[in-house]
Protein backbone atom coordinates (compact mmCIF):
# COMPACT_ATOMS: atom_id res chain seq x y z
CA UNK A 1 0.00 0.00 0.00
CA UNK A 2 1.35 3.40 -0.99
CA UNK A 3 2.25 6.18 1.53
CA UNK A 4 -0.27 8.39 0.11
CA UNK A 5 -3.47 5.83 1.00
CA UNK A 6 -2.16 6.29 4.72
CA UNK A 7 -3.49 8.71 7.11
CA UNK A 8 -6.08 10.44 4.68
CA UNK A 9 -8.46 11.45 7.41
CA UNK A 10 -10.28 14.71 5.70
CA UNK A 11 -9.99 17.95 7.58
CA UNK A 12 -13.48 18.22 8.44
CA UNK A 13 -16.46 15.90 8.72
CA UNK A 14 -19.10 18.66 9.15
CA UNK A 15 -20.78 19.12 5.72
CA UNK A 16 -21.98 15.46 4.43
CA UNK A 17 -25.14 14.12 6.57
CA UNK A 18 -24.23 10.29 6.68
CA UNK A 19 -27.30 7.83 6.03
CA UNK A 20 -28.17 5.49 8.61
CA UNK A 21 -25.77 6.65 11.06
CA UNK A 22 -25.08 8.48 14.36
CA UNK A 23 -23.44 11.82 12.48
CA UNK A 24 -23.26 13.71 16.15
CA UNK A 25 -20.72 10.44 17.12
CA UNK A 26 -19.07 9.35 14.45
CA UNK A 27 -16.43 11.90 14.66
CA UNK A 28 -14.94 10.28 17.93
CA UNK A 29 -13.91 7.43 16.79
CA UNK A 30 -14.76 7.51 12.69
CA UNK A 31 -13.74 4.69 10.32
CA UNK A 32 -12.56 5.16 6.86
CA UNK A 33 -12.03 3.03 3.85
CA UNK A 34 -9.73 4.32 1.22
CA UNK A 35 -8.87 1.32 -1.08
CA UNK A 36 -10.21 -1.84 -1.82
CA UNK A 37 -8.97 -4.68 -3.58
CA UNK A 38 -10.22 -8.48 -3.89
CA UNK A 39 -11.85 -9.31 -0.35
CA UNK A 40 -9.67 -6.61 1.37
CA UNK A 41 -10.32 -2.87 2.07
CA UNK A 42 -7.84 -0.79 3.34
CA UNK A 43 -8.80 2.43 5.93
CA UNK A 44 -7.40 5.70 6.32
CA UNK A 45 -4.90 4.66 9.14
CA UNK A 46 -3.56 1.91 6.81
CA UNK A 47 -5.56 -1.44 8.09
CA UNK A 48 -5.96 -3.90 5.80
CA UNK A 49 -9.60 -5.66 6.60
CA UNK A 50 -11.46 -8.70 5.01
CA UNK A 51 -14.37 -7.44 3.82
CA UNK A 52 -17.22 -9.84 5.56
CA UNK A 53 -19.68 -7.97 4.18
CA UNK A 54 -19.18 -7.49 0.57
CA UNK A 55 -19.57 -3.72 0.71
CA UNK A 56 -23.17 -3.60 1.44
CA UNK A 57 -24.16 -7.08 0.47
CA UNK A 58 -23.50 -5.73 -3.15
CA UNK A 59 -19.46 -6.30 -4.30
CA UNK A 60 -20.14 -10.55 -4.97
CA UNK A 61 -17.09 -10.25 -7.26
CA UNK A 62 -14.61 -8.55 -5.32
CA UNK A 63 -13.24 -5.43 -5.11
CA UNK A 64 -11.80 -3.45 -7.94
CA UNK A 65 -12.38 -5.47 -10.81
CA UNK A 66 -10.08 -4.34 -13.99
CA UNK A 67 -12.91 -5.61 -16.38
CA UNK A 68 -15.09 -3.61 -14.95
CA UNK A 69 -13.29 -0.13 -14.74
CA UNK A 70 -12.17 -0.61 -18.35
CA UNK A 71 -16.00 -1.07 -19.77
CA UNK A 72 -16.96 2.06 -17.72
CA UNK A 73 -13.85 3.87 -19.05
CA UNK A 74 -14.82 2.41 -22.62
CA UNK A 75 -18.82 3.40 -22.53
CA UNK A 76 -17.60 7.12 -21.19
CA UNK A 77 -15.28 7.64 -24.32
CA UNK A 78 -18.18 6.29 -26.89
CA UNK A 79 -21.55 7.57 -24.90
CA UNK A 80 -21.30 9.65 -21.66
CA UNK A 81 -25.06 9.34 -21.53
CA UNK A 82 -28.69 9.11 -23.41
CA UNK A 83 -32.22 8.53 -22.20
CA UNK A 84 -34.63 5.62 -22.67
CA UNK A 85 -37.45 7.92 -22.90
CA UNK A 86 -39.13 7.21 -26.46
CA UNK A 87 -35.55 6.82 -27.83
CA UNK A 88 -32.53 4.59 -26.77
CA UNK A 89 -28.80 2.87 -27.07
CA UNK A 90 -27.98 -0.19 -28.15
CA UNK A 91 -26.35 -1.50 -25.54
CA UNK A 92 -29.48 -1.24 -23.20
CA UNK A 93 -31.39 -3.90 -25.13
CA UNK A 94 -28.27 -5.98 -25.14
CA UNK A 95 -28.02 -5.99 -21.43
CA UNK A 96 -31.14 -6.62 -20.98
CA UNK A 97 -31.20 -9.88 -22.93
CA UNK A 98 -28.08 -11.13 -21.18
CA UNK A 99 -29.61 -10.60 -17.75
CA UNK A 100 -33.01 -12.11 -18.40
CA UNK A 101 -30.87 -15.24 -19.26
CA UNK A 102 -30.39 -15.81 -15.82
CA UNK A 103 -34.11 -15.78 -14.70
CA UNK A 104 -36.63 -18.04 -14.58
CA UNK A 105 -37.77 -19.06 -18.19
CA UNK A 106 -41.14 -17.18 -18.05
CA UNK A 107 -39.09 -13.80 -17.07
CA UNK A 108 -37.92 -11.64 -19.95
CA UNK A 109 -38.46 -8.47 -19.28
CA UNK A 110 -36.34 -6.18 -17.48
CA UNK A 111 -37.07 -2.05 -16.19
CA UNK A 112 -34.04 -0.51 -15.13
CA UNK A 113 -33.90 1.13 -12.22
CA UNK A 114 -30.92 3.11 -10.35
CA UNK A 115 -31.11 1.40 -6.76
CA UNK A 116 -32.94 -1.30 -4.60
CA UNK A 117 -35.32 1.28 -2.96
CA UNK A 118 -36.78 2.13 -6.53
CA UNK A 119 -36.97 -1.53 -7.46
CA UNK A 120 -38.61 -1.79 -4.86
CA UNK A 121 -40.90 0.88 -5.78
CA UNK A 122 -40.72 0.17 -9.62
CA UNK A 123 -42.39 -3.53 -8.84
CA UNK A 124 -44.83 -1.92 -6.58
CA UNK A 125 -46.38 0.73 -9.52
CA UNK A 126 -45.75 -2.41 -11.84
CA UNK A 127 -48.57 -4.77 -9.45
CA UNK A 128 -51.03 -1.79 -8.98
CA UNK A 129 -51.09 -0.76 -12.58
CA UNK A 130 -51.25 -4.42 -13.50
CA UNK A 131 -53.97 -5.36 -11.62
CA UNK A 132 -56.09 -1.96 -12.75
CA UNK A 133 -55.36 -3.04 -16.51
CA UNK A 134 -56.95 -6.11 -15.65
CA UNK A 135 -59.96 -4.74 -14.58
CA UNK A 136 -59.20 -5.58 -10.67
CA UNK A 137 -58.68 -1.79 -9.54
CA UNK A 138 -60.03 -2.93 -6.33
CA UNK A 139 -56.58 -4.40 -5.45
CA UNK A 140 -54.51 -1.33 -3.90
CA UNK A 141 -53.10 -3.33 -0.84
CA UNK A 142 -49.68 -3.99 -0.59
CA UNK A 143 -48.31 -6.90 1.59
CA UNK A 144 -45.12 -7.41 3.23
CA UNK A 145 -43.48 -8.98 5.84
CA UNK A 146 -42.38 -8.08 9.57
CA UNK A 147 -38.79 -7.60 9.52
CA UNK A 148 -38.71 -7.24 5.78
CA UNK A 149 -36.50 -4.39 4.13
CA UNK A 150 -37.63 -3.09 1.27
CA UNK A 151 -35.47 0.47 1.11
CA UNK A 152 -36.43 3.69 1.61
CA UNK A 153 -38.67 4.96 -0.84
CA UNK A 154 -41.97 5.54 0.40
CA UNK A 155 -43.96 1.94 -1.34
CA UNK A 156 -40.67 0.12 0.15
CA UNK A 157 -41.37 1.43 3.91
CA UNK A 158 -45.07 0.99 3.49
CA UNK A 159 -44.61 -2.70 3.11
CA UNK A 160 -41.37 -2.94 5.13
CA UNK A 161 -41.79 -4.26 8.61
CA UNK A 162 -38.38 -3.13 10.76
CA UNK A 163 -40.36 -0.58 13.38
CA UNK A 164 -37.47 2.02 13.91
CA UNK A 165 -37.31 2.68 9.82
CA UNK A 166 -40.50 3.50 9.55
CA UNK A 167 -41.82 5.46 12.70
CA UNK A 168 -40.49 8.97 11.63
CA UNK A 169 -41.96 9.64 8.66
CA UNK A 170 -45.82 9.59 9.32
CA UNK A 171 -48.59 7.06 7.42
CA UNK A 172 -46.66 6.01 4.72
CA UNK A 173 -48.87 4.10 2.08
CA UNK A 174 -52.60 3.51 2.93
CA UNK A 175 -53.98 0.23 3.64
CA UNK A 176 -49.85 -2.06 3.42
CA UNK A 177 -50.49 -5.21 5.62
CA UNK A 178 -47.82 -7.60 6.93
CA UNK A 179 -47.49 -10.86 7.29
CA UNK A 180 -45.82 -12.53 10.62
CA UNK A 181 -42.12 -13.43 10.31
CA UNK A 182 -40.73 -16.70 9.96
CA UNK A 183 -38.39 -16.05 12.48
CA UNK A 184 -38.46 -19.30 14.93
CA UNK A 185 -35.57 -19.56 16.94
CA UNK A 186 -37.19 -21.93 19.34
CA UNK A 187 -38.65 -23.92 16.66
CA UNK A 188 -35.24 -23.73 14.03
CA UNK A 189 -32.36 -22.65 16.11
CA UNK A 190 -28.65 -24.11 14.48
CA UNK A 191 -30.65 -25.45 11.84
CA UNK A 192 -28.33 -26.26 9.24
CA UNK A 193 -29.33 -24.25 5.80
CA UNK A 194 -32.99 -23.61 5.57
CA UNK A 195 -35.02 -23.79 8.74
CA UNK A 196 -37.11 -27.81 8.54
CA UNK A 197 -40.06 -25.84 10.82
CA UNK A 198 -42.27 -23.30 10.08
CA UNK A 199 -43.52 -23.61 6.68
CA UNK A 200 -47.17 -23.09 7.38
CA UNK A 201 -46.47 -19.41 8.26
CA UNK A 202 -47.03 -18.72 4.71
CA UNK A 203 -51.04 -19.48 6.36
CA UNK A 204 -50.80 -16.02 7.40
CA UNK A 205 -51.77 -14.65 4.19
CA UNK A 206 -55.28 -16.25 4.22
CA UNK A 207 -55.52 -14.48 7.75
CA UNK A 208 -54.85 -11.08 5.34
CA UNK A 209 -57.28 -12.66 3.18
CA UNK A 210 -59.78 -13.14 5.12
CA UNK A 211 -59.31 -9.71 7.28
CA UNK A 212 -59.45 -7.53 4.15
CA UNK A 213 -60.82 -9.48 1.24
CA UNK A 214 -58.84 -11.13 -1.90
CA UNK A 215 -60.28 -8.08 -3.73
CA UNK A 216 -58.28 -5.53 -2.21
CA UNK A 217 -54.64 -7.11 -2.30
CA UNK A 218 -52.65 -6.75 -5.29
CA UNK A 219 -49.40 -8.07 -4.01
CA UNK A 220 -47.45 -9.37 -1.47
CA UNK A 221 -43.15 -8.66 -1.61
CA UNK A 222 -40.99 -10.96 0.77
CA UNK A 223 -36.92 -11.26 0.73
CA UNK A 224 -36.75 -14.97 -0.13
CA UNK A 225 -34.16 -14.89 3.24
CA UNK A 226 -34.67 -11.36 4.92
CA UNK A 227 -31.01 -9.53 5.19
CA UNK A 228 -31.20 -5.88 6.95
CA UNK A 229 -33.54 -7.56 9.11
CA UNK A 230 -31.05 -10.15 10.55
CA UNK A 231 -30.48 -12.83 8.07
CA UNK A 232 -34.15 -14.95 8.35
CA UNK A 233 -34.15 -18.06 6.41
CA UNK A 234 -37.40 -19.22 5.14
CA UNK A 235 -38.90 -22.55 6.64
CA UNK A 236 -38.57 -25.67 3.93
CA UNK A 237 -41.50 -25.27 1.93
CA UNK A 238 -43.04 -21.71 3.09
CA UNK A 239 -42.27 -19.51 -0.04
CA UNK A 240 -43.88 -22.88 -2.10
CA UNK A 241 -47.11 -22.43 -0.13
CA UNK A 242 -47.11 -18.71 -0.51
CA UNK A 243 -46.88 -18.69 -3.96
CA UNK A 244 -49.49 -21.44 -3.62
CA UNK A 245 -51.50 -18.74 -2.18
CA UNK A 246 -50.78 -15.96 -3.83
CA UNK A 247 -52.18 -18.54 -6.58
CA UNK A 248 -55.47 -19.20 -5.23
CA UNK A 249 -56.25 -15.58 -4.76
CA UNK A 250 -55.33 -13.47 -7.81
CA UNK A 251 -52.33 -11.82 -5.99
CA UNK A 252 -49.08 -10.99 -7.30
CA UNK A 253 -45.77 -12.30 -5.88
CA UNK A 254 -42.75 -10.12 -5.42
CA UNK A 255 -39.62 -11.58 -4.77
CA UNK A 256 -37.60 -8.53 -3.41
CA UNK A 257 -33.62 -9.93 -4.32
CA UNK A 258 -31.35 -7.10 -3.93
CA UNK A 259 -29.28 -9.13 -1.87
CA UNK A 260 -29.88 -12.58 -2.84
CA UNK A 261 -29.95 -12.15 -6.66
CA UNK A 262 -26.80 -12.40 -8.17
CA UNK A 263 -24.71 -15.18 -6.72
CA UNK A 264 -25.52 -14.42 -3.08
CA UNK A 265 -27.18 -18.28 -2.89
CA UNK A 266 -25.66 -20.41 -4.77
CA UNK A 267 -27.45 -19.61 -8.06
CA UNK A 268 -28.46 -16.45 -10.21
CA UNK A 269 -31.15 -15.60 -7.81
CA UNK A 270 -33.31 -17.45 -4.97
CA UNK A 271 -36.06 -18.11 -7.41
CA UNK A 272 -33.89 -20.32 -8.99
CA UNK A 273 -32.04 -21.66 -6.04
CA UNK A 274 -35.39 -22.58 -4.42
CA UNK A 275 -37.43 -23.33 -7.10
CA UNK A 276 -40.03 -20.78 -6.80
CA UNK A 277 -40.96 -18.77 -9.67
CA UNK A 278 -42.18 -14.87 -8.81
CA UNK A 279 -44.39 -13.05 -10.64
CA UNK A 280 -41.89 -10.28 -10.09
CA UNK A 281 -37.89 -10.57 -9.14
CA UNK A 282 -36.42 -6.94 -8.12
CA UNK A 283 -32.53 -6.88 -7.85
CA UNK A 284 -29.57 -3.91 -7.59
CA UNK A 285 -26.12 -4.35 -5.39
CA UNK A 286 -24.65 -7.15 -7.14
CA UNK A 287 -25.78 -6.22 -10.79
CA UNK A 288 -23.12 -4.02 -11.25
CA UNK A 289 -20.77 -5.38 -8.13
CA UNK A 290 -21.42 -1.77 -6.98
CA UNK A 291 -19.42 0.03 -9.24
CA UNK A 292 -22.22 2.16 -10.47
CA UNK A 293 -25.74 2.36 -9.00
CA UNK A 294 -28.15 0.24 -11.11
CA UNK A 295 -31.20 -1.40 -10.34
CA UNK A 296 -33.49 -3.92 -11.91
CA UNK A 297 -37.01 -5.21 -12.05
CA UNK A 298 -37.78 -8.91 -13.60
CA UNK A 299 -41.07 -9.13 -14.88
CA UNK A 300 -42.96 -12.28 -15.62
CA UNK A 301 -44.70 -12.68 -19.32
CA UNK A 302 -47.82 -12.65 -17.85
CA UNK A 303 -47.39 -9.75 -16.14
CA UNK A 304 -45.97 -7.73 -18.72
CA UNK A 305 -48.35 -8.97 -21.57
CA UNK A 306 -51.45 -7.40 -19.60
CA UNK A 307 -49.64 -4.17 -20.33
CA UNK A 308 -50.27 -5.04 -24.14
CA UNK A 309 -53.91 -4.03 -23.47
CA UNK A 310 -53.28 -0.45 -22.01
CA UNK A 311 -54.93 2.04 -24.23
CA UNK A 312 -52.78 2.85 -27.01
CA UNK A 313 -49.04 5.13 -26.18
CA UNK A 314 -47.06 4.50 -23.19
CA UNK A 315 -47.98 1.19 -21.03
CA UNK A 316 -46.39 2.77 -17.98
CA UNK A 317 -46.14 6.35 -16.56
CA UNK A 318 -43.11 5.63 -15.16
CA UNK A 319 -39.43 5.89 -15.32
CA UNK A 320 -36.12 7.38 -14.12
CA UNK A 321 -33.65 9.96 -16.08
CA UNK A 322 -31.15 7.17 -15.65
CA UNK A 323 -32.84 4.04 -16.37
CA UNK A 324 -30.49 1.95 -18.24
CA UNK A 325 -27.71 4.73 -18.24
CA UNK A 326 -24.97 3.69 -20.47
CA UNK A 327 -22.11 3.59 -18.23
CA UNK A 328 -24.46 1.29 -15.96
CA UNK A 329 -25.44 -1.03 -18.78
CA UNK A 330 -21.61 -1.28 -19.38
CA UNK A 331 -20.64 -2.05 -15.71
CA UNK A 332 -23.56 -4.72 -15.43
CA UNK A 333 -22.23 -6.23 -18.77
CA UNK A 334 -18.82 -7.13 -17.47
CA UNK A 335 -19.72 -8.00 -14.40
CA UNK A 336 -22.24 -10.69 -15.66
CA UNK A 337 -18.97 -11.99 -17.73
CA UNK A 338 -17.24 -12.09 -14.37
CA UNK A 339 -20.06 -13.75 -13.01
CA UNK A 340 -20.32 -16.37 -16.02
CA UNK A 341 -16.50 -16.45 -16.60
CA UNK A 342 -15.88 -17.69 -13.12
CA UNK A 343 -18.76 -19.82 -12.39
CA UNK A 344 -19.50 -17.48 -9.42
CA UNK A 345 -22.70 -18.06 -9.20
CA UNK A 346 -22.24 -21.72 -8.30
CA UNK A 347 -19.78 -20.48 -5.28
CA UNK A 348 -22.50 -20.98 -2.76
CA UNK A 349 -23.44 -24.53 -3.48
CA UNK A 350 -19.37 -25.41 -3.98
CA UNK A 351 -18.55 -23.67 -0.46
CA UNK A 352 -21.75 -25.54 1.41
CA UNK A 353 -19.91 -27.67 3.59
CA UNK A 354 -17.29 -25.46 4.29
CA UNK A 355 -19.88 -22.52 4.93
CA UNK A 356 -22.02 -24.30 7.05
CA UNK A 357 -19.26 -26.02 8.85
CA UNK A 358 -17.45 -22.86 10.13
CA UNK A 359 -20.82 -20.82 10.62
CA UNK A 360 -21.94 -23.79 13.05
CA UNK A 361 -18.75 -24.29 14.52
CA UNK A 362 -20.15 -21.14 16.67
CA UNK A 363 -23.07 -22.97 18.24
CA UNK A 364 -21.07 -23.09 21.40
CA UNK A 365 -19.18 -20.01 21.76
CA UNK A 366 -20.29 -18.02 25.30
CA UNK A 367 -23.77 -16.20 24.49
CA UNK A 368 -24.49 -17.25 20.85
CA UNK A 369 -28.48 -18.05 21.04
CA UNK A 370 -28.69 -18.81 17.42
CA UNK A 371 -26.30 -19.17 14.15
CA UNK A 372 -28.86 -18.72 10.52
CA UNK A 373 -26.42 -19.62 7.45
CA UNK A 374 -27.22 -20.62 3.77
CA UNK A 375 -24.09 -19.84 1.80
CA UNK A 376 -22.80 -17.70 1.14
CA UNK A 377 -25.14 -15.77 3.76
CA UNK A 378 -24.55 -15.92 7.87
CA UNK A 379 -26.01 -14.35 11.17
CA UNK A 380 -24.64 -15.09 14.58
CA UNK A 381 -27.12 -13.67 17.41
CA UNK A 382 -26.03 -13.34 20.71
CA UNK A 383 -27.58 -12.90 23.59
CA UNK A 384 -28.22 -9.16 24.43
CA UNK A 385 -26.26 -7.42 27.09
CA UNK A 386 -28.36 -7.33 30.44
CA UNK A 387 -29.17 -3.36 30.24
CA UNK A 388 -28.16 -2.60 26.45
CA UNK A 389 -29.65 -4.67 23.93
CA UNK A 390 -27.26 -3.97 20.99
CA UNK A 391 -23.86 -3.01 22.53
CA UNK A 392 -22.24 -6.82 22.59
CA UNK A 393 -22.77 -7.09 18.98
CA UNK A 394 -21.04 -3.86 18.20
CA UNK A 395 -18.31 -4.69 20.89
CA UNK A 396 -18.06 -8.28 18.49
CA UNK A 397 -17.68 -6.36 15.44
CA UNK A 398 -14.89 -3.95 16.75
CA UNK A 399 -12.83 -6.72 17.94
CA UNK A 400 -13.14 -8.66 14.64
CA UNK A 401 -12.33 -5.52 12.92
CA UNK A 402 -9.13 -5.16 15.48
CA UNK A 403 -8.23 -8.57 14.37
CA UNK A 404 -8.64 -7.58 11.08
CA UNK A 405 -12.28 -9.08 9.71
CA UNK A 406 -15.06 -6.29 9.29
CA UNK A 407 -18.36 -7.98 10.01
CA UNK A 408 -21.23 -5.37 10.19
CA UNK A 409 -23.68 -5.73 13.47
CA UNK A 410 -27.39 -5.49 13.47
CA UNK A 411 -28.03 -4.86 17.42
CA UNK A 412 -26.35 -8.37 18.94
CA UNK A 413 -26.25 -9.98 15.50
CA UNK A 414 -23.43 -10.66 13.10
CA UNK A 415 -24.01 -10.81 9.86
CA UNK A 416 -21.60 -11.62 7.22
CA UNK A 417 -21.80 -11.95 3.03
CA UNK A 418 -18.83 -11.97 1.93
CA UNK A 419 -17.52 -11.51 -1.72
CA UNK A 420 -18.22 -14.78 -3.50
CA UNK A 421 -14.28 -14.76 -4.43
CA UNK A 422 -13.66 -15.69 -0.96
CA UNK A 423 -11.61 -18.91 -0.41
CA UNK A 424 -12.42 -22.12 1.86
CA UNK A 425 -9.19 -20.89 3.95
CA UNK A 426 -10.84 -17.07 3.86
CA UNK A 427 -14.01 -18.81 5.23
CA UNK A 428 -12.61 -20.40 8.01
CA UNK A 429 -10.62 -17.69 9.05
CA UNK A 430 -13.58 -15.32 9.35
CA UNK A 431 -15.15 -17.82 11.14
CA UNK A 432 -12.28 -18.08 13.38
CA UNK A 433 -11.79 -14.61 14.19
CA UNK A 434 -15.62 -14.32 15.21
CA UNK A 435 -15.44 -16.91 17.47
CA UNK A 436 -12.35 -15.37 19.02
CA UNK A 437 -13.86 -11.95 19.34
CA UNK A 438 -16.85 -13.85 21.06
CA UNK A 439 -15.16 -15.61 23.12
C1 LIG B 1 -33.89 -6.56 0.24
C2 LIG B 1 -33.56 -5.13 -0.02
N1 LIG B 1 -34.39 -4.39 -0.76
C3 LIG B 1 -34.12 -3.10 -1.04
C4 LIG B 1 -32.98 -2.51 -0.57
C5 LIG B 1 -32.71 -1.06 -0.87
O1 LIG B 1 -31.63 -0.94 -1.72
P1 LIG B 1 -30.91 0.48 -1.92
O2 LIG B 1 -30.21 0.78 -0.64
O3 LIG B 1 -29.99 0.23 -3.09
O4 LIG B 1 -31.96 1.46 -2.25
C6 LIG B 1 -32.09 -3.24 0.20
C7 LIG B 1 -30.85 -2.63 0.73
O5 LIG B 1 -30.13 -3.20 1.51
C8 LIG B 1 -32.38 -4.58 0.50
O6 LIG B 1 -31.59 -5.32 1.26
Amino acid sequence: MSEATHNLLPEGLDNFWMPFTPNRTFAEKPRLMVSARGMYYTDAEGNEVLDASAGLWCVNAGHYRPEINAAIAAQLEELDFAHNFNAAHPLVFEYASSLVKHFPDNINRVFFTNSGSESVDTALKIALAYQQLRGEGSRTRLVGREGGYHGMGFGGLAVGGIGRNRRQFGPLLPGAAHLSSVLDIERNAFSRGLPPHGAERADDLERLVAIHGADTIAAVIVEPITGAGGVVLPPQGYLERLREICDQYGILLIFDEVITGFGRVGDSCAANRFGVTPDIITTAKGISNATVPLGGVFVSDAVYDVFQSAPAGVELFHGYTYSGHPVACAAGMATLSIYENENLFQRGRDAEGVWLDAALSLRDADGVVDVRCHPLIAAVELAPGPDAPGTRGAEVAQRCYDRGVWFRNIGDILVTSPPLIITDEQIQQMFGVLGEAIG
